[in-house]
């Protein structure tokens, strides 16, 4: 940690830098875990499985480019004394989930969304707007946006090959992170949104995916 605090400019300059390091072709990021599906053989896979595989692990790269926007505008504008560390470390764990999606889609010969930055700029701005609002606020609004990444994940998971285990592996783990990820922000007194917000953001989602999915 820095001795001195950054700068409105220097905030600026780190959230460019993230945020293009993000949108880059063939991830600029660093993870700090191995990607899951390292160490398992890669099964042939047809055609039309190979390309189901493909879009389906490119909406969940674009899921994971919307969670590095939403916590980087949260981290800009939310204050989250008692959680910050815990935030830091989800965040973490998100660019290792962007990571080993862009491998798997290298893996499989396809390419991430072209509307990538469209949704990085969305996310952003509705992370640093919830932020701005309360950290309650903030807060509920990664465990709501937690739990609907859950939902995909798991219905990947019915969707995805069987012989593609790597994917898989890939999808399991994160599975896994995300829905730690919506309990640390509901423990931390993340506000428990409403029905009919939940069900405008799944509406949302399902537009996201839908596109992702194609392009
Ligand atoms: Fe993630
Ligand atoms: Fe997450």
């Amino acid at each position: 940690m820095p001795s001195f605090p950054f700068s409105p400019i220097d905030k600026l300059i780190i959230n460019a830098d993230r945020a293009l390091r993000t949108l880059a072709a063939g991830s600029q990021m660093t993870c700090e875990r191995h990607s899951p599906a390292r160490h398992l053989q890669e099964v042939d896979l047809s055609e039309a499985e190979r390309k189901k595989s493909a879009a389906l692990m490119r909406v969940n790269h674009t899921g994971e480019v919307c969670a590095q926007a939403l916590y980087q505008g949260q981290s800009l504008a939310a204050r989250l004394p008692d959680v910050r560390a815990e935030m830091e470390k989800a965040a973490k764990e998100e660019i290792d989930h962007l990571v080993w999606c862009q491998e798997r889609i290298d893996s499989l010969g396809s390419h991430t969304s072209y509307l990538n930055p469209l949704w990085y700029g969305l996310s952003f701005a509705i992370g640093a707007s919830a932020g701005l609002v309360s950290d309650k606020v903030s807060l509920g609004f990664v465990a709501a946006t937690e739990d609907q990444v859950c939902k995909h994940l798991q219905d990947h998971l019915q969707e995805l090959p069987q012989g593609d285990v790597k994917s898989r592996a890939v999808v399991e783990q994160m599975l896994e992170d995300e829905a730690r990820h919506a309990t640390m922000a509901l423990d931390a007194g993340g506000y428990n949104f409403p029905t009919p917000v939940k069900l405008l953001m799944t509406l949302v989602s399902k537009v996201m995916t839908t596109a992702s999915y194609r392009v």
